[in-house]
């Protein structure tokens, strides 16, 4: 008998503070009125996608030394758009990141657990624990902290945050109008928690939410963050999109399960994804390099170089050849804030390589950025479009994707109305959700009170 045919998992990502949006294309919108917001959630629910997903930018980012006006600006609070979304949708699940370098347990896991109860078991959080002190510079605990101990902080803080969800069983509340009796069990919320980032006890105030515990993602791709995810996380949003990379990182991630003494199925592993859809592929290809030219404009290519030269390169023009000047490989100064500064860890050896790419392709260095940045990762026709995502699911380059349109807030609605129905004919994407919560979206186990009450005894 034949596999059975792998069910796709798809999240549609709010687009913003990157350069993959074109702010200035006629179509696009507001990045922070909450009609966009809403547009873009009922479109993802339309199409019957898993959750919504927002990412995290907690400070404006520089380039030498100014804002970076390129950036879509402005990206309003997490939980204050998920729990208004909460409000004008009825099953998407909503997936919020947030640091666990600069918040505390406590605040977290109400916010989570509350976002749960007003979503009706709806609510997933994405812990990441952020780029950069650049961006720690606005908090009180400012201060940055070394990779491992950023990790060791978030390990302990996850486990702290589960120990808080699961300080109620989901009994407790008897509300006996005869007796006058409201809980069962009035040590209810009881917790005590003493380890080497957090000292702290008392009674968590929000009870047991739908899910048990909010759905757990991860993002971060050190290895420190790959086993962070292969310990605790339910799902991973990675940057892995294309098919080889994709089965690389999956074997990766999926391999290190078993001495965390979990299955494969326990971790879905989900990368960002963007497309550019057309009548016919040719057109699709078409419209692919206009997009890419709209995204990266002259001065957004020499600011992409800048991430990896780490120098001051405003005198270079885009579309000259690439600095001959080898990047300086000290602290990096030139740009802060932005994740890109992160993804280049060898620099040197990155502008040999590019260099090598440009000569031998002729490239400019708008070029360059266009064909080595971050092409789309689905070009084609509805059905070419359907048919490679379907089959980049079934050979394990992923569980499904996290799609970021390039328009805001309408970017998603062609892919809802020619798309999603060619996957649901194919009989790989439902037709209606199933279940009533994220858990059940994503085919994830429901943690029951016996399971957390065993393990807050433990
Ligand atoms: C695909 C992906 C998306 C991420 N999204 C965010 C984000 O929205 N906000 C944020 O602060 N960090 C984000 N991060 C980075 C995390 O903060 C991550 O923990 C950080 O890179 C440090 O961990 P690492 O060295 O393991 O990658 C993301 C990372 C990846 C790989």
């Amino acid at each position: 008998m034949s596999k059975p045919r792998k069910q796709i998992h798809l999240a549609a990502h709010f687009p913003g503070v990157n350069n993959t949006t074109v702010w200035s294309d006629p179509q696009a919108g507001s990045h922070i009125e909450f009609g966009s917001f809403a547009h873009f959630a009922r479109t993802a629910e339309r199409a019957k996608f898993d959750f919504l997903f927002l990412a995290e930018g907690l400070r404006l980012r520089e380039q030498g030394g100014r804002i970076y006006d390129l950036d879509v600006v402005g990206r309003p609070d997490t939980f204050t758009v998920l729990a208004a979304l909460a409000a004008v949708t009825e099953r998407i699940g909503l997936t919020g990141t947030i640091n666990s370098t600069f918040n505390e347990p406590y605040e977290v896991a109400r916010q989570f657990a509350s976002l749960d109860h007003l979503s009706a078991g709806r609510s997933a959080w994405n812990v990441v624990t952020s780029w950069d002190a650049f961006t720690g510079e606005n908090f009180r605990r400012g201060g940055f902290l070394p990779q491992q101990e950023r990790y060791s902080r978030a390990r302990e803080f996850l486990a702290t945050a589960r120990e808080l969800f699961d300080s109620w069983r989901g009994d407790e509340i008897l509300a006996d109008r005869a007796t006058g009796a409201f809980l069962r069990d009035a040590r209810a919320g009881s917790f005590v928690h003493q380890g080497r980032h957090f000292d702290i006890h008392g009674q968590f105030n929000v009870p047991r939410s739908p899910q048990g515990r909010p759905v757990i993602f991860q993002a971060g791709d050190s290895e420190e963050g790959r086993e962070f995810a292969a310990a605790d996380a339910d799902a991973i949003f990675s940057r892995y999109n294309t098919f080889e990379e994709g089965r690389a990182f999956y074997r990766d991630v999926k391999g290190r399960l078993p001495k965390y003494g979990r299955s494969p199925d326990q971790l879905l592993v989900l990368p960002a994804a963007t497309f550019v859809l057309g009548d016919t592929d040719a057109e699709a290809a078409e419209l692919a390099r206009e997009v890419r030219r709209q995204q990266v404009s002259g001065a957004t290519a020499i600011k992409h170089l800048e991430f990896v030269w780490n120098r001051d390169l405003s005198a270079y023009d885009p579309d000259g050849p690439l600095p001959d000047v080898d990047p300086d490989p000290g602290e990096h100064t030139v740009a802060r804030g932005r994740a890109q500064v992160r993804m280049y860890r060898d620099p040197l050896t990155t502008a040999r390589e590019w260099r090598e790419l440009a000569a031998a392709n002729k490239w400019s260095i708008r070029d360059l950025v266009i064909e080595t940045g971050n092409r789309q990762s689905f070009v084609g026709s509805p059905a070419t479009v359907a048919k490679v995502i379907d089959d980049f699911v079934q050979a394990d380059a992923a569980d499904g994707f996290i799609l970021v349109p390039h328009v805001t807030p309408g970017g998603l609605d062609d892919f809802a109305d020619s798309v999603v129905p060619l996957l649901q004919e194919r009989g790989v994407f439902r037709a209606e959700y199933e279940g009533a919560t994220l858990r059940d979206h994503l085919g994830l186990a429901h943690p029951d009170a016996a399971t957390a009450a065993e393990r807050a005894a433990s």
